[in-house]
């Protein structure tokens, strides 16, 4: 609960924690460092295979960073990037709104 104060955070049988380590990534000519796009590459795919097996998941990135540190003994040269919990869902899946595909693809050039 310092974690991410939600009493349903905790609920699941299982809670991963994404972790980064910068200076290992692999960095672009410009000095880009992708290290926040691999973890959230990997994440996201953990998220879609539990989705495959009829798990429930939920990105969490409004968590604790320094009550994390603490809780997961995390060595300094890690940083926390998201949290989710993976289990079955007890609730139903609500209905979801999407935007229309016009409204966040730009074709040929971004256009209003
Ligand atoms: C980058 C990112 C961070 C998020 N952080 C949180 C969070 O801290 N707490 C939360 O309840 N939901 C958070 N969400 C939203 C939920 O995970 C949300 O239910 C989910 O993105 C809905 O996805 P779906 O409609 O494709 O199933 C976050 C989503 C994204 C993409």
């Amino acid at each position: 609960m310092r974690i991410y104060d939600h009493a349903w955070f905790v609920q699941a049988p299982m809670i991963i924690c994404a972790c980064e380590i910068p200076n290992k990534a692999w960095i672009r000519r410009d000095d880009k460092n992708y290290t926040d796009v691999d973890v959230a590459i990997s994440i996201d795919h953990l998220i879609l295979a539990a989705t495959g097996l009829g798990l429930g998941t939920c990105w969490i990135v409004t968590f604790d960073p320094i009550a994390t540190r603490e809780v997961l003994k995390l060595p300094n040269f890690g940083e926390p990037v998201a949290f989710t919990p993976l289990g079955y869902a007890s609730d139903q899946v609500c209905q979801k709104r999407r935007k229309v595909l016009t409204e966040i693809v730009k074709h040929e050039h971004w256009s209003d």
